[in-house]
């Protein structure tokens, strides 16, 4: 997935404010410099690993190994809507598969990924700790349990309205301040 000219800035000036904090190279540091892009940017990209090895003084593929060997690591951004399918026994077992297929043929992608407009990720997950409403899906925080191929449609579709919803009173607010 291609970055945009905006997450490649964001990515390096970032990196840059969490590693002014770490003025030694102490390698054990790498890992909570890392953690810590992470947690401001949603995932670890490549122009920052690149920061990170400069001020480490390693090679770049030092700094991806160690990114791509620990699954705690996101390559890619996060979308706006995290779509999280549980495959956890419970719901593995009663269809937990076909949700994920159904997600990713809506979508347009696959589990791991990120939708071009950055809207919608989608990633599987193990047991969220509700099996009696399974299959469940979280999406952004928000359980749904029972899902069927056609609730997939209906949760999409509502959060289109959703949107247009929004879309629509922020351009009302945009014209009631230009007739102000
Ligand atoms: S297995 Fe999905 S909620 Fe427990």
């Amino acid at each position: 997935m291609e970055l945009t000219e905006e997450e490649i800035k964001t990515a390096k000036e970032t990196s840059q404010n969490i590693l002014e904090n770490y003025t030694c190279t102490d390698r054990g540091k790498i890992i909570p410099v890392l953690q810590n892009i992470q947690n401001e940017l949603g995932y670890v990209p490549l122009p920052a690993m690149q920061t990170v090895s400069d001020h480490f003084e390693l090679p770049a593929v030092d700094i991806y190994s160690i990114v791509t060997f620990y699954n705690q690591f996101r390559l890619i951004p996060p979308g706006k809507n995290q779509v999280k399918v549980c495959m956890g026994t419970a719901c593995h077992m009663r269809g937990g598969q076909i949700i994920l297929d159904s997600w990713e043929r809506r979508l347009d992608i696959k589990c791991g990924e990120t939708t071009e407009d950055r809207e919608f990720s989608l990633e599987r997950v193990a047991c969220v700790g509700c099996c009696t409403l399974a299959p469940v899906v979280v999406m952004n925080e928000e359980i749904h349990g029972k899902v069927t191929p056609t609730r997939v449609d209906g949760l999409l579709y509502s959060y289109q309205l959703d949107k247009e919803q929004e879309e629509g009173e922020e351009q009302e607010q945009k014209a009631g301040e230009e007739n102000e």
